[in-house]
Order: C-alpha cells, then structure tokens, then sequence
C-alpha cells in the first residue's frame, strides 16, 4: 500500500446532479479550497447501469478526467448501497423484510438484503467493470465500497442462512440447546427448521438474548460477505490500492473488530451530535484507531456545517469544523474529508450543510472557513500520517460485550455501554494520558501497557480472564466496575458470583446489584471524603482486597463499594457503582499514580493536547473552551507548524484556537 504525500482533503462529490457550468465552477471552487480528494459516484449505480448489463461509464469517465486534471485526487466508491430500480422490481428478494414482517418497497438507499445472491451478483457486477476502468488510472487514490452498511433483514433467505449459520457454529442441536439456555420458558428445539429470527424489538424482552447475540454476529457476517465479495474483485485488479468502506457513526449493529479486519483501513463518518463533549468524541475516534492495532484511519465523512438529520440542527460555530478536523487528525485520522462538497438541491438531504451551499457562492462563512483550512492542512504536508499515538493506558472494549449489555432486560433500563466507557475515559482525556482501545481476547498483549481498564464488560470470552490475571500478576494495573464479568458469549450467567472469572484477581464477590432511580443517590465514603453515586450498586464481599470506599447509605451502609486487591507484583481495582466525577477523578489519580503514569502535559481544563509520531512527533493542542487558556509544553523548544513561530514553555491559545507543533520526543510515552 502507498502511502499518502498529504492530508486529502475535500470529501463526498456527487457530481450526476450537476450541468457542465456547475462543475466548471466546482473546479474553480475546489482549487481555491485547497481539494486534493473527491469521493465519488456513491450513489450513482442507476446512472452506471441504466439496466441489466447495460453499462454507461462515459460521463464518469469525463468527471474523473476533469477532476485529475485540475490535480485532484479521488476515491473511488462503488456505488452498490443505492440499488437500481430495475434490479429491486425484477428482482424483489433485493429488497429487506424488516423486523414486523413488513416487505419493504424500494427508494431508502443502504436498503437491500445482505443475504440476497442476486444482490451480491449485481454488486459483484460492478465492481468488476468499476476495477477494470479505473484500477491503474493515476489519480486514483483509493477504494471506497458502497455506503455505511447496516441494513438488518428478516426475509426468508435470512432465514434460512441464520439457520446454516448456527449449525456451522454450533454443530449439533443440542449444543444448541445447551448454548442458548432453551430449557428455560420450555423453548427447547427439536430441529434447526425450527429456529426462528429474533423478530421482536428490543425493548421486548420475550426473545432470548442468546438468539439476539447471534444475530447480530450473522448480520455482522451477512454484511461482511457483501463487503469482501466487492473487496476480492476490486484487488484482483490492483493490490496496491487500499479499500476501505466508511463505517457509520457509531453504528453498534455490526461488530467493527471484527469487519474492519477486512479492509485495508479503517473508515468513519463522524457526526458529532450537538452538546457532545469534546472527550466524547475524542473517544470515538481512539475507538477506531484500536480497530486495526493503532493504525492510522480515514476520515471518510464529517459535516462542514449543520446536518439536516438531527432534531435540531445547529450551525456549527465558527471554528468548530476546524477543531474537530485537528482533532481527528490528533487521534488517528490521516484525511479530512466531509460530506459534502456541494449541497444538493433538493431530495432527502438538501438542508444537510455542504462546502458549497445552495447560495453558490465563496463568501460564506462555510466556504471561507473549509478554504482556510484547506490550505492549512496543505501546509502541514504528510509528516504525521500514519503515525502512531503511543499509549500506556488500554480500554479493553467489545462489540459483543455491547450488544449483551444492552439487550439484558436488567437490572437497570439505563446500560449504556459507550456512556460506561466515557465515564472511565474522561478523567484521561482530562489528563491528556493517551489511550487504546483493545480488543479482549485471548492471547492479547497488555504488556505495553502500565494499566488496563474494563468498563462493564459484562460479557467475558475464553482466555481473557486468565490474560488479565498473568498481566497484574506480573506487575500491571486493572480496573474493571459494576457489570463486568457477568456473561459467557451466549450471555449465560455465571455460577459462583459476580465478577465472575475475575474474581481471583479482584480479590471479591458481589453479591446482588441495587438499581437506583436517576433521582436517587447513594454516598460514598473514601478516608476522609464524601462523595454521591448512583445507577447501580454492588453489594461486595472482600476476600483479599482492600476496602477504598464504602457506602453511607440504606441497608447496605458500610458495605464496600471500591475495592483495591494486590496480585503478585500488580493491583486490580474494582468499582461497584457509578460515583460523581469527582470521585473518579480522586480516583484515577491515586490509580494513575499507583500504575506509574503521569499526565505528560499541564494545561487549562478544557485544552486537549495528542501527540502522534512517525519519525518525527508531532504535537496536537486544542482548547476546547470559548476562551483563551493555556498549555505547558515542557522545555522542549518547538515550531509551530502552522505559522512557522517557536515556542516552549506555557503557551496561551485564544478561544477555540489550535496548535500544531514539532515533538522532539521519540521514545518517551508519558
Ligand atoms: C452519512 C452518509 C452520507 C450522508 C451523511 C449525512 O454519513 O454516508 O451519504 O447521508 O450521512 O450526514
Ligand atoms: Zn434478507
């Protein structure tokens, strides 16, 4: 795989809507912008093959033409989440069933059944005749395969292929039997015709979980196939174009360890929705660079304004894009692209912001600021892409551990995975203490890192535990909180009490969990401080770990509620309950402290500081805050990579401003 000579910047063209002057004006705007990279056709398949076998390349071909001769680059999507009319009539097990039965008619997009071949022969189709065209073409920069996959389907064909799946996986019925626990409510089956989707919602808990949790990994699977089928023809035809497909959002249908093992790179569309905090969204991006061990992602799509699918859409403030833009780039990402380059004039989409907006114009406030970043970026050539940031904390985090979570009728309505990891997340992001996001399985490698957190992984595969256990045992530091270590892979309880495989090394068993009201509140004492949690409370019971905190409040005053217990040369921290934030503050630095890591930056509340290295380092600061504050960047003499200025020491950034600096520190995580 090549790697890039630049940030590519510019995002999502969809240029079959517009007439010969309109892209002219384009070329204009978008070298005036600073555009080096253009997505293109994603939706355009009905134009493509107007029908069955019927192939009309030529208008692309004279776009991507004009589009490299004015020195831009593109990305080539195959446009196969937008199916043809055509192929949806003559064809109807194209089209999904969704979870009331319904058969859907044709219109949405990303709205096909994963599992229909004729679907992926269609696909397939173009693909082919997509590779053949433009695999050597030189402008082509990389691969995009269709559109933010995640269609769920109830159809017959799913059906059938969710029985063959579970016989490959389980073998025999009485596995079966056994895995999902059909004993009880009597829902023992007899043959594998007998199984059924889970076409219940969610909220309703009459399905077995079990059967939900397979689901979702044979959708997971189902969609995958649709992926590589396109992904093997596009690299037939040239190896060294990497592909890729934009994940969306923080999709939590398909299991994204797991797909993003077949792409070259990761993709992801970040749509921040307003309100976010700032570590929330720095979270999601650790998130994706953990997906392939830390390496570097595309950010295929951001907003350049406002969206046009949120209740309410907000502008983004002047400034914002920029922010976030350095802060994907800060986390991992080696592009900055959006959707989209001009706004559409009419259909679903045609309030959701674009570089170019309806007015046409380059005096928007939009335009202007895309432009100057644009340019700036181009100024920061390629020194960081695919640098790494090196961090000494892990998160173990799972897909699987998310779905079972969330599914569980219990015992509080409120499980939320992503805001679980928040919670643990933000006191590092406070810090400025860089963190991975890992995937718990067998055999993984912790030994990089100082300390490793679980956040209600509740559900533990094979191995884990044990590699947990040697880690702390040899000197590591671990926290796991309330809802972890509950659930095998069908999401069958433990035996021999809560954190189940983890109990050796926690030092304790829970005995019952209270769920509390959000209006109710209990309290925490920890030596001399009081502190308030709430949501769920652990009734713990200490075998070998030490009492941090207990309750203050109803029966089970008195009762630990965190624990510390020493495991060979390492600690593992136990958290039975969720504690204001200034507890988890109190407590993390007394963790952080015990583990050895140290903030490797001062700075103001609100002031965000990444460093990335490849060769050189190169170093991030964000102030988040709608005033100026400022960052301590240590000794160290550096250049601003953006205006060329050298500083060291305390630096004051105005409100909402970034820096971009040299780091001369190679082998010095924090
Ligand atoms: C997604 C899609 C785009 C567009 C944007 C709008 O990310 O991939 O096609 O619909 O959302 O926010
Ligand atoms: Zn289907």
């Amino acid at each position: 795989m090549k790697s890039a000579d630049r940030i590519y910047f510019g995002g999502d063209y969809n240029p079959d809507q517009w007439d010969e002057q309109t892209l002219e004006e384009d070329m204009r705007l978008f070298r005036k912008a600073g555009v080096s990279l253009l997505t293109l056709p994603v939706f355009s398949w009905a134009r493509l093959e107007p029908d069955e076998g019927v192939y009309d390349f030529a208008w692309l071909d004279r776009i991507l033409e004009r589009i490299s001769a004015n020195g831009i680059r593109f990305c080539l999507a195959t446009p196969t989440s937008a199916q043809p009319a055509w192929l949806s009539t003559r064809y109807p097990e194209v089209l999904p069933v969704d979870i009331q039965g319904r058969k859907r008619t044709h219109g949405m997009r990303v709205f096909f059944c994963v599992n229909s071949l004729k679907y992926r022969e269609r696909a397939g189709a173009m693909a082919h005749e997509f590779a053949r065209r433009y695999a050597r073409h030189p402008a082509l920069a990389m691969w995009h395969v269709a559109n933010e996959y995640g269609t769920s389907c109830y159809c017959p064909t799913c059906q059938a292929r969710f029985r063959l799946f579970l016989k490959k996986r389980y073998g025999s019925l009485e596995e079966l039997n056994r895995r999902w626990h059909t004993a009880f409510w009597g829902r023992i089956l007899t043959s594998f015709e007998e199984i059924c989707l889970p076409t219940e919602l969610n909220d309703d808990y009459r399905f077995n979980p079990a059967v939900q949790l397979d689901y979702m990994r044979f959708l997971t699977d189902s969609t995958l196939e649709c992926f590589r089928n396109e992904y093997d023809i596009l690299k037939s035809y040239n190896p060294d174009i990497p592909v890729m497909t934009n994940m969306s959002g923080f999709i939590r249908k398909l299991d994204q360890f797991r797909f993003t093992q077949a792409m070259d790179i990761v993709g992801w569309d970040n749509y921040p929705s307003p309100g976010d905090k700032p570590h929330f969204v720095a979270m999601k991006h650790d998130i994706m660079r953990g997906l392939r061990h830390g390496q570097s992602f595309i950010l295929t799509e951001q907003s350049p304004n406002q969206q046009n699918w949120q209740p309410y859409n907000r502008l983004k403030r002047p400034g914002e894009v920029r922010r976030l833009s350095y802060q994907a780039l800060a986390h991992g990402a080696d592009t900055c692209l959006f959707f989209q380059m001009r706004q559409s004039i009419a259909g679903q989409e045609k309030f959701h912001g674009a570089i170019i907006s309806h007015a046409g114009r380059e005096d928007t406030r939009v335009f202007r600021e895309a432009a100057g970043l644009g340019h700036e970026l181009e100024k920061l050539g390629s020194r960081f892409l695919e640098g790494r940031v090196e961090a000494r904390v892990a998160v173990l985090m799972d897909w699987n551990s998310w779905w079972a979570l969330e599914l569980s009728s219990g015992p509080s309505r409120d499980l939320n995975y992503l805001r679980a990891l928040s919670f643990c997340y933000r006191p590092l992001h406070d810090r400025n203490i860089p963190v991975d996001f890992l995937l718990p399985q067998a055999g993984m490698d912790l030994s990089p890192y100082a300390l490793v957190l679980a956040p209600m992984l509740y559900m533990v595969r094979p191995g884990v535990a044990e590699c947990v256990d040697a880690y702390v045992r040899e000197g590591g530091h671990f926290l796991a909180t309330v809802m972890t270590g509950l659930a095998d892979e069908n999401d069958r309880c433990v035996f021999g009490a809560y954190p189940g495989p983890f109990r050796d090394t926690l030092g304790i068993w829970v005995e019952e969990t209270d769920a509390l009201r959000p209006e109710e509140k209990n309290g925490l004492r920890m030596g001399d401080s009081l502190y308030t949690c709430g949501f769920l409370c652990d009734l713990i019971h200490v075998t070998h770990a030490k009492v941090l905190a207990t309750y203050t409040e109803d029966f089970y005053r008195g009762m630990p509620a965190i624990t510390r217990n020493i495991r060979g040369r390492g600690e593992a921290w136990y958290i039975g309950t969720r504690p204001e934030e200034a507890c988890m503050d109190a407590l993390m630095d007394r963790l952080l402290r015990h583990a050895g890591v140290h903030p490797p930056f001062r700075a103001a509340p609100g002031v965000e500081i990444t460093r990335r290295v490849r060769e050189e380092g190169t170093l991030f600061v964000i102030n988040h805050n709608d005033h100026e504050a400022w960052a301590d960047l240590g000794e160290e003499t550096r250049t601003s990579l953006l205006d060329g200025r050298t500083v060291s020491g305390i630096i004051r950034l105005p409100a909402g401003d970034v820096g971009v600096f040299t780091d001369d520190r190679k082998d010095k995580p924090c």
